[in-house]
């Protein structure tokens, strides 16, 4: 198959992404454009904001792409879009534009699933894993183990049971009075401070499955506020605590799976693969267990066009989910094992 250009379109969310994927020559170009600054007034984001916001950004990053790719709009051969899951106006934005666009054009449009792209993205780092590996996929709206057997062959492990990592990480920051967006901001917190001074559960650490619960944390952590009424100091360590605690439970889950599964290669994937206690407790485990870790670049980490044109690109390269633009709708909700 001749070499082929995915223009790829990511606004499930709070992040405008757009890149450009070759499927001889690699990731182009790709930009982002986060909203933070935007939802930060509300301690969270509001999806009304959001899509107007992706309308604004939408063309301005598409151009800018296109500049440093050095290219124009006539060499994009296909164009791939998240479709789901995501909020629903958010998510109307970038279909409507890829698919407005894919029809001017006369190229096929591709319907992208979020967490296909984020499961993907660690393949388009300098030293990819190869199929088949154990994918740990932490975000803000999900926490899975997932066999990955090949592009669209993806079998669940196990999974949250309420909240996901990303989510427990907010919504606990929210209660410490951290801000938006709360997960990167307790983890710097939490950098400075003691864990083991405050106690919290590792909750199902010895369930005997592959399955998470962190929605019981957040109120484990408000009751120990409570009960201590912490300072400054008496945060940090309460934050030091909090983040030990869902990295004990993700990163002994994944090893788990690796052992339940035989394999080698464990893939992390997410917004909260950002976060360095995890990275650090993988690090250690996966080589104790003599397996290795494989993260996406680290800006390819939280929501963006590149995994979403990569994703696209592999669909198109093994032949499957591409369809005449024009006709479209989005998947607010969508299972990963129905794409
Ligand atoms: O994948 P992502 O960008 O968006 C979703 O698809 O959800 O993940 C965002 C999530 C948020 O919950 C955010 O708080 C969390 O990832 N996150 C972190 C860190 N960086 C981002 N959580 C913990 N530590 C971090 N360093
Ligand atoms: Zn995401």
């Amino acid at each position: 198959m001749a070499d082929m250009l995915v223009l790829g379109i990511e606004s499930s969310c709070d992040e405008t992404g757009l890149a450009l994927y070759d499927t001889g020559r690699g990731l182009l170009a790709h930009a982002v454009h986060s909203q933070v600054d935007l939802h930060e007034a509300y301690g969270g984001v509001v999806p009304e904001l959001a899509s107007r916001d992706h309308i604004r950004r939408i063309v301005p990053l598409l151009r800018k792409i296109l500049a440093e790719a050095g290219t124009g709009l006539e060499t994009v051969d296909a164009i791939a879009y998240t479709a789901g899951p995501g909020l629903a106006g958010a998510l109307l934005v970038g279909a409507g534009f890829a698919e407005s666009l894919a029809l001017a054009l006369k190229v096929p449009a591709l319907p992208v699933h979020h967490l296909e792209g984020h499961l993907l993205s660690p393949l388009l780092s300098a030293d990819p894993p190869r199929f088949p590996f154990v994918a740990l996929l932490v975000s803000g709206g999900h926490t899975q183990l997932m066999r990955v057997t090949g592009v669209g062959q993806y079998a669940l492990l196990g999974e949250t049971l309420d909240d996901a990592a990303g989510e427990a990480f907010d919504k606990t920051a929210k209660l410490l009075g951290l801000g938006y967006p709360g997960g990167p901001q307790l983890a710097r917190l939490a950098e400075t401070g003691q864990a083991g001074r405050f106690s919290l559960p590792r909750p199902m650490l010895h369930s005997g499955d592959l399955n998470f619960s962190f929605s019981g944390l957040k109120t484990a952590v408000l009751m120990q506020a409570r009960k201590r009424t912490p300072g400054d100091s008496g945060k940090a360590d309460l934050c030091a605590e909090f983040q030990a605690a869902i990295v004990e439970v993700l990163s002994a889950k994944a090893l788990a799976a690796l052992k339940a599964t035989g394999l080698k290669q464990l893939v992390v994937a997410g917004g909260v693969g950002a976060n360095q206690a995890l990275r650090a407790a993988l690090d250690t485990g996966t080589r104790a267990a003599g397996a290795r870790v494989f993260y996406p670049e680290l800006e390819l980490c939280t929501d963006n066009g590149a995994m979403i044109a990569f994703a696209g690109a592999q669909r198109l390269t093994f032949g499957a989910a591409a369809h005449q633009a024009g006709s479209f709708g989005v998947r607010p909700r969508w299972a990963l094992g129905e794409a």
